[in-house]
């Protein structure tokens, strides 16, 4: 069965049929699912079934792998970098109590962001497995910058216009009284990037905000707070978000640089489990998929 692709959201996502990620696909497939990429931003594959490595060596294929806010983190459950523990347990798959640090991450996930926006480079492809999932809640939803930025009234887009926004980290952990204890906070400076960027794939035009900004270049911070504040408003209206419902062995992928997404309410007494893989955003589209290899040797 051949590639194929059907919309499930508003103007963006759609869900893949016909492929079976465990396997070393051709370059050609590769490409078709960057080429979808760029033209619906968030890609769902239902019903998959990944090892670690085999998630790896397929997110291998879109570019270097991102390592993110690991770069300030001890390694953990997983035992390697590359992956995001999106998980509320510990090391033997049991809960953790709920005033383990590590649940006041994925509380921040439940904030508007694009990941690794923080960071340079930032992250471009996101790819998000379910290992386990609760009855209840824990959907994540996706809103799409392009089409916020195509509707942006022109009073808003010419204050941003040529302007750049300073991301943080943890600026969402500190707001929610979080902090930053146990990490090594030097690893990871404030970056700043353009309000507006230039896909470099589709030159389409897209927003690039989001919890992790904190400052706006030329403005001072309560301006800049409040402006970013109602752009986020603006730009993740229902008209532009797809809400995933979750499935166990469901992978999506979404493209950082055009999408903002965030985590919605759960039991966190409840397991929920997630391991996310990064690309690195290296700024040149994929023009060759990179060569297959295994990654047992990490990345
Ligand atoms: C992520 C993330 C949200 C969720 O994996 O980067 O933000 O719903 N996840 O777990
Ligand atoms: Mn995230």
């Amino acid at each position: 069965m051949a590639l194929a692709f059907r919309s499930v959201g508003p103007g963006f996502a759609a869900e893949a049929s016909g492929v079976d990620l465990r396997e070393t696909l051709s370059d050609a497939d590769i490409l078709t699912i960057d080429r979808a990429m760029n033209e619906h931003a968030v890609l769902v594959f239902r019903g998959q079934s990944l090892s670690q490595d085999q998630q790896l060596a397929f997110t291998k294929r879109f570019g270097p792998l991102d390592i993110g806010l690991n770069m300030a983190n001890k390694i953990g459950r997983l035992g390697r970098k590359e992956f995001a523990d999106i998980a509320n347990i510990d090391a033997n798959g049991n809960v953790l109590p709920p005033d383990d640090p590590k649940l006041m991450g994925l509380l921040a996930n439940q904030l508007w962001h694009s990941d690794s926006s923080f960071k340079d480079p930032p992250a471009k492809y996101s790819m998000l497995y379910a290992e386990h999932i609760p009855d209840k809640g824990g959907d994540t939803e996706y809103a799409d910058m392009r089409q916020a930025y195509d509707a942006l009234p022109a009073d808003l887009h010419d204050l941003i216009e040529g302007r750049s926004a300073e991301h943080y980290a943890f600026h969402s952990r500190n707001a929610l009284g979080a902090g930053d204890a146990g990490r090594n906070v030097d690893a990871l400076p404030a970056v700043n990037w353009p309000l507006i960027r230039t896909l470099p794939d589709t030159g389409r035009k897209t927003l690039f905000i989001g919890v992790h900004t904190r400052a706006i270049d030329g403005m001072t911070v309560p301006e800049a707070r409040m402006l970013l504040a109602e752009l986020l408003e603006f730009a993740t209206q229902r008209q532009f978000v797809y809400r995933h419902q979750w499935q166990l062995g469901d992978l999506v992928i979404w493209d950082n640089r055009c999408t903002l997404h965030r985590g919605m309410r759960y039991d966190i007494r409840v397991k929920r489990e997630l391991r996310r893989s990064t690309t690195e955003d290296t700024g040149v589209p994929l023009a060759q998929p990179l060569p297959y290899s295994s990654t047992s040797n990490a990345a």
